[in-house]
């Protein structure tokens, strides 16, 4: 009897620390890190390929962040692709072999999409854009120039509507609540808030200039950028050449 009592409670405690060990294992990078690359969905049109975004810019990162101010007004002279590519790649440009980007993501579940609104851009069509990180690649959503109607869903902000291109954020918040439950919409919220500053940081150094833009409605800037409802618009990001004020 004593015996059996003993291997139960034995048995018991291999059972949990069982448990325990695979819990830690499976909360593991490299066991969560799928989302990078797995949500991806196939393209539906042809890809525009970035340039390789630089990786050893010689530009300090207190310079960039002493330098930083919310720049609101613009000059006419259009964003080249490497810019685009630049600051595309520093919202969630993918930076290891196993998916993981410039901006830390809760569990790796990487819940941000990234949209360009180009204007003005160099060897890219006023249009509306999707990011693809893992191939460092743009989809066309929309053709045209959609700055106005971006700019009338930000409360008519003059930078929206003048800006040669915007970035906005949107989130999927499911991504990050299927596994941390309500407490992923401020983790989604969060993310949004490490993307944007990456991007506004590479503007400075890249000696354009940008400001972050909150006041939006997000139903008319959702039907703008036509996402899945699931998706949510949580900051638009208005770059340009600043002009001499
Ligand atoms: C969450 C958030 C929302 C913002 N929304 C707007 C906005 O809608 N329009 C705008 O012109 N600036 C907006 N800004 C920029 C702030 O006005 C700006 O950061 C602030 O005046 C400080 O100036 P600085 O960015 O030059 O340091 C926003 C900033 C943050 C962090």
């Amino acid at each position: 009897m004593y015996w059996n009592v003993f291997s139960l409670s034995f048995l018991c405690r291999l059972i949990l620390i069982g448990i325990v060990v695979v819990g830690l294992l499976l909360s593991m990078p490299m066991f969560v890190e799928k989302g990078g690359y797995a949500m991806e969905k196939p393209p539906e049109k042809p890809l525009i390929d970035l340039p390789a975004p630089r990786t050893d810019g010689a530009s300090a990162l207190e310079k960039a962040l002493n330098e930083r101010r919310s720049v609101r007004h613009y000059t006419d002279r259009p964003l080249t692709l490497a810019h685009i590519g630049q600051l595309l790649w520093a919202a969630q440009g993918i930076t290891n072999s196993r998916g993981f980007r410039t901006a830390p993501s809760a569990g790796a579940l990487y819940p941000l999409e990234i949209y360009l609104v180009a204007g003005k851009a160099e060897k890219i069509n006023p249009g509306i854009y999707h990011y693809r990180p893992a191939g460092h690649q743009l989809e066309q959503v929309k053709a045209g120039d959609h700055r106005k109607a971006v700019c009338d869903a930000a409360l008519s902000q003059s930078a929206v509507r003048n800006a040669p291109v915007s970035i906005i954020i949107t989130g999927v918040l499911e991504r990050t609540t299927a596994k941390y439950g309500k407490r992923g919409i401020q983790y989604v919220f969060m993310e949004a808030g490490h993307a944007a500053q990456n991007v506004l940081l590479q503007a400075v150094s890249l000696n354009l200039g940008a400001v972050p833009i909150g006041a939006f409605q997000n139903e008319a800037l959702g039907r703008i950028l036509g996402p899945s409802e699931s998706e949510r618009p949580l900051y638009i990001l208005c770059i340009g050449h600043p002009a001499a004020r």
